[in-house]
């Protein structure tokens, strides 16, 4: 079975589906939300080891203030229904994006979801909030030329060296990446990390991702032929 390690998500659609059904557009963002437990679960059970989800990107800021604000307190409201059953689970919680420029009560509470399942050896989910692709590599080179002024390493980093500095130090590449809701962009998603991912473009909205969807979506992922810019040998 061809191996799946790190999924990557973009949730998109969560709007347009809360807009169908005559709700608000938070209604979709609380849908949304739920549905990452879901979705998580049903990736532990396919084996995947890493989910990296798209919660909220550095250019979300442009959204309405009070759109911006409830996607701000939903992860207090995500953690208090979720968090005992992910450490039962044995997942791992794990936030990538520049949590310093989040309200104080949001960071806080992702660093609590953090250190309550730092030991855990399941599945790691991890949240991308306040994260932009751009962003990240700017930081990891200021990080590395920092390094190199110090004396700390030479100036002959390679690729491997390089993905130390990133946010997703420590982990696989992005071997699939899943976008809901009929988009076919990237959106600035770890730009550096799906060099050689599998792309996939759903029309579901993320609300309406079913388990039975992300099945779906693995089984055309077993056919894709990945060559990483060789030949094939399958
Ligand atoms: C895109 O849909 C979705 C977002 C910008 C937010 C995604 C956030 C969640 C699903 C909640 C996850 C939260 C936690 C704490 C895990 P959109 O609103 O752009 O949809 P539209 O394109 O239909 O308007």
């Amino acid at each position: 079975m061809k191996k799946c390690e790190h999924l990557a998500i973009i949730m998109d659609g969560n709007g347009r589906w809360a807009k169908a059904q005559g709700l608000p557009r938070s209604a979709g963002h609380l849908a949304g939300a739920d549905n990452v437990r879901t979705i998580a679960i049903a990736a532990s059970e396919l084996g995947i080891r890493y989910l990296t989800i798209y919660a909220f990107s550095t250019e979300n800021w442009k959204r309405s203030k009070d759109e911006v604000s409830y996607l701000m307190k939903l992860p207090a409201v995500f953690f208090e229904k979720y968090m005992q059953e992910f450490v039962d689970r044995g997942f791992r919680i794990n936030i990538i994006g520049e949590m310093e420029e989040l309200p104080a009560s949001t960071a806080a509470v992702l660093r609590n979801a953090m250190a309550r399942s730092a030991a855990n050896t399941g599945l790691q989910l991890n949240i991308a909030m306040n994260y932009g692709a751009h962003r990240e590599i700017i930081l990891a080179a200021r990080r590395y030329a920092e390094d190199v002024k110090n004396g700390i390493v030479q100036n002959d980093i390679d690729e491997e060296g390089f993905e130390r500095y990133l946010m997703t130090a420590d982990m696989p590449p992005v071997d699939y990446l899943i976008r809901t809701s009929g988009e076919q962009r990237i959106s600035n998603y770890l730009l550096w990390q799906i060099a050689y991912a599998e792309l996939c473009f759903v029309p579901e909205s993320w609300p309406e991702f079913t388990p039975e969807v992300l099945r779906r979506c693995m089984e055309e992922y077993e056919h894709r032929d990945r060559r990483f810019g060789g030949v094939t040998n399958e």
